[in-house]
């Protein structure tokens, strides 16, 4: 396995190979999709609702994401590694945003940053890549837009939300991104915007056509029990499984049966 870059996903939208991407947050978990030939990781700040338990993304921290990028990196992936830039991190000012952009690289270890927004964050992305750290866009549904959405609800619906993600989607690549994420957005929509830009687009909730698909490692595992929204595929149902374990440990330890002399010192 050769180490992922930038010229991969490039390369993967010309020959028309779809690019496989999944969300870590720790080191044993990265190391076992690495060894799978995952394409790119995405250090999410879906941490803060798949690991954290807050009920969105807003409350999520730097501080946070760099010890999550660190415990990531130190799996050594092959994968490209993307870090999100949490709310607050990238909003306030261009160079808050370059500090922590380049923090993400610098002492978390990332190679690019994810940042959401269209045609309102270009000037960040083009200040962001203006210092070569590479910027992945988000648009559509963008978690830390919460309360300006009215909740998590599929974007980009009728003519006029599709011209404006449309716009967004230009303006994310004009400002210089490698790639773009497409959340929860019509996959006809989907269909032409990645149609129409030459970077490549990671659908989440977007349907088929995007170049590559991305989701949370948790919902395709079945770790999320609370509810799995209808783009989420479960590969495996883990909850039952480590209940299971977890009930066998508990029954045995009560019951007196573990631990047996085999694992026990002499
Ligand atoms: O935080 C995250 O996991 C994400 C992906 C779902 C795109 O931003
Ligand atoms: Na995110």
């Amino acid at each position: 396995q050769k180490q992922k870059t930038i010229l991969d996903f490039q390369r993967m939208k010309a020959e028309g190979e779809k690019i496989a991407v999944l969300t870590s947050y720790d080191f044993p978990m990265t190391g076992i999709m690495d060894a799978c030939g995952i394409d790119m990781i995405l250090v999410g700040d879906s941490v803060g609702v798949v690991v954290a338990g807050y009920d969105n993304t807003l409350p999520v921290t730097m501080e946070d994401m760099i010890y999550h990028t660190r415990a990531v990196m130190r799996a050594r992936p092959k994968a490209f590694v993307v870090a999100d830039l949490p709310f607050l991190s990238y909003q306030t000012d261009l160079k808050s945003a370059r500090l922590n952009a380049g923090l993400l690289v610098k002492d978390g270890g990332a190679a690019a940053v994810k940042l959401e927004g269209g045609v309102n964050v270009a000037e960040t992305i083009s200040a962001i890549t203006d210092m070569d750290v590479p910027v992945m866009g988000h648009i559509g549904l963008t978690p830390q837009s919460l309360h300006r959405m009215g909740g998590f609800k599929v974007q980009g619906k009728g003519e006029e939300q599709a011209e404006k993600l449309m716009a967004d989607a230009l303006a994310v690549e004009r400002a210089g991104a490698f790639a773009v994420v497409l959340e929860g957005i019509p996959m006809s929509l989907a269909q032409k915007i990645t149609a129409e830009l030459t970077i490549p687009t990671i659908g989440i909730g977007a349907g088929p056509h995007c170049d590559g698909q991305v989701l949370v490692i948790h919902d395709i595992l079945g770790l999320c029990s609370k509810y799995s929204p209808k783009f989420v595929k479960r590969y495996a149902e883990l909850a039952p499984l480590i209940g299971e374990a977890c009930s066998n440990y508990i029954a045995e330890v009560k019951g007196g049966t573990f631990p047996e002399e085999r694992h026990g010192f002499k």
